[in-house]
């Protein structure tokens, strides 16, 4: 079923230019790009975005970081990429995230944080609807 989905290039990928590669991998799978920007994200958007993760131990320094620098946001379309990008993008804590990913072969903070992880994708159709609208209002 063609949905919509979000990506983030977060501050460590976009840092180390890999944008046009983490674009490029799910162009090459077959999905339209069909909004794209890069922008500093406030702590509004954020506390919006990662709201599920609110009073857990590592909310505070995961907006801290998705604040370090600025952020590529992007919004793809096809048959099930919800969870194909989910799959693409690997398990989140790039240690054990499979090679062939995203994650698994790019990410390069090996055991220090998992949120350098380069990555967001929404994780449902719900997800994506609301997350979609924060970045992309
Ligand atoms: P989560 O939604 O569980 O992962 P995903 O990005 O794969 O959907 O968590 C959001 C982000 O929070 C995750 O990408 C990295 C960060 N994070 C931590 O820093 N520490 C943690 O223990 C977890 C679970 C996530
Ligand atoms: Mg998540």
């Amino acid at each position: 079923m063609a949905e919509r989905t979000l990506v983030l290039v977060k501050p460590d990928g976009v840092e180390r230019n890999l944008t046009g590669q983490v674009l490029a991998r799910v162009e090459a799978r077959g999905f339209t790009l069909v909004e794209l920007k890069k922008l500093d994200a406030t702590r509004e958007i954020l506390e919006q975005h990662y709201a599920e993760h609110q009073g857990k131990p590592f909310f505070e320094p995961l907006v801290e970081f998705m604040m370090s620098g600025p952020v590529v946001a992007a919004v793809f379309e096809g048959d099930s990429v919800i969870e194909s990008f989910r799959a693409m993008a690997g398990v989140s804590d790039p240690v054990k995230a499979a090679a062939g990913t995203i994650r698994g072969d790019l990410a390069r903070d090996w055991g220090e944080k998992v949120q350098k992880n380069i990555v967001h994708g929404s994780d449902s159709p719900e997800s994506a609807e609301r997350e979609i609208g924060i970045w992309f209002g």
